[in-house]
């Protein structure tokens, strides 16, 4: 099937991000749910969403999953925080009844919302991008659903290109990971919400500096379950989607890099194709 064209043979799951963090939450995803067919959309040309407005990040999130939607997804699962808590609602409830009323597009947020707040005694801490902890987003939801909650949040710029350029080891990464967990290590969070893509990298850091007494939430394993428990929740979504676990990945730039990166993350010999999403 060419990136263009949008045959009516049957259903796939579509993963997109901002860039190919996603593909850590998308491997999650296959080891729950491997006989799925998935399609992969990392826009790593424009890559990071991170510090960009809320404008640019609807309107590429928008053209994302117009694309997606294009090549016979049913069912697009956002795994970019920062488009989740930019854009997934106004796609939700604007753009999809208007474009694709009988498909479904689905966040990263909510179901890390619902583990936190089973998880959360007191205090939740949360780390992201400048975009997911200026939109408010996880403090809303989880406020929400349990005020008694106190919500600390931080964000966290430098961790995507120290994670980028494979620095997770490096004492560099230890250092910055200190400062920024720093504030909310002091207050003694007892949970703490990883809400970003690339995060789930540093997990054994974050819990390190953290310790035992925090209980550090790994997204794309809540996000696989909460896909598993909406497909079974949802037979008239599950029906349509293919089963031949065969994966399609796209990206909007190709460079050595990003093959490398694509390997450490995914794994060996994956294979990605171009396409512009302009
Ligand atoms: N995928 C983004 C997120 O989860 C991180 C990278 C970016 O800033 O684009 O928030």
């Amino acid at each position: 099937m060419s990136a263009e064209g949008g045959s009516a043979s049957g259903g796939k799951i579509g993963i997109f991000d901002s860039g190919l963090g996603g593909l850590i939450i998308l491997k999650e995803i296959i080891k729950k749910l491997p006989q799925y067919d998935y399609i992969y959309l990392g826009d790593n040309a424009r890559t990071p969403y991170g510090n960009r407005s809320r404008e640019v990040i609807y309107n590429f999130t928008e053209q994302a999953v117009d694309f997606l939607f294009k090549q016979d997804c049913q069912l697009i699962i956002i795994a970019c925080n920062t488009a989740s808590a930019e854009a997934l609602f106004k796609i939700q409830n604007e753009w999809l009844p208007k474009n694709y009323p009988d498909r479904r597009v689905l966040g990263v947020i909510r179901p890390v919302v619902e583990k936190a707040i089973i998880s959360g005694k007191k205090k939740v801490g949360i780390i992201g991008t400048k975009g997911t902890v200026n939109s408010h987003v996880y403090i809303e939801e989880i406020q929400n659903k349990k005020p008694q909650l106190e919500v600390l949040q931080q964000a966290c710029p430098l961790l995507v290109p120290l994670v980028e350029e494979g620095w997770q080891k490096t004492d560099v990464t230890k250092r910055v990971l200190r400062t920024y967990l720093k504030p909310l290590k002091s207050a003694k969070v007892d949970t703490l919400i990883l809400g970003c893509t690339h995060y789930p990298i540093l997990f054994k850091e974050i819990q390190g500096i953290m310790g035992k007494r925090t209980k550090v939430l790994h997204s794309g394993e809540i996000v696989a379950d909460s896909l598993a428990d909406y497909l079974g929740r949802h037979p008239e979504i599950e029906s349509k989607l293919d089963k031949n676990s065969q994966n399609i990945f796209y990206v909007t730039d190709l460079s050595s890099h990003y093959q490398k990166l694509g390997e450490e993350w995914f794994g060996k010999g994956i294979k990605f194709e171009k396409i512009d999403l302009k």
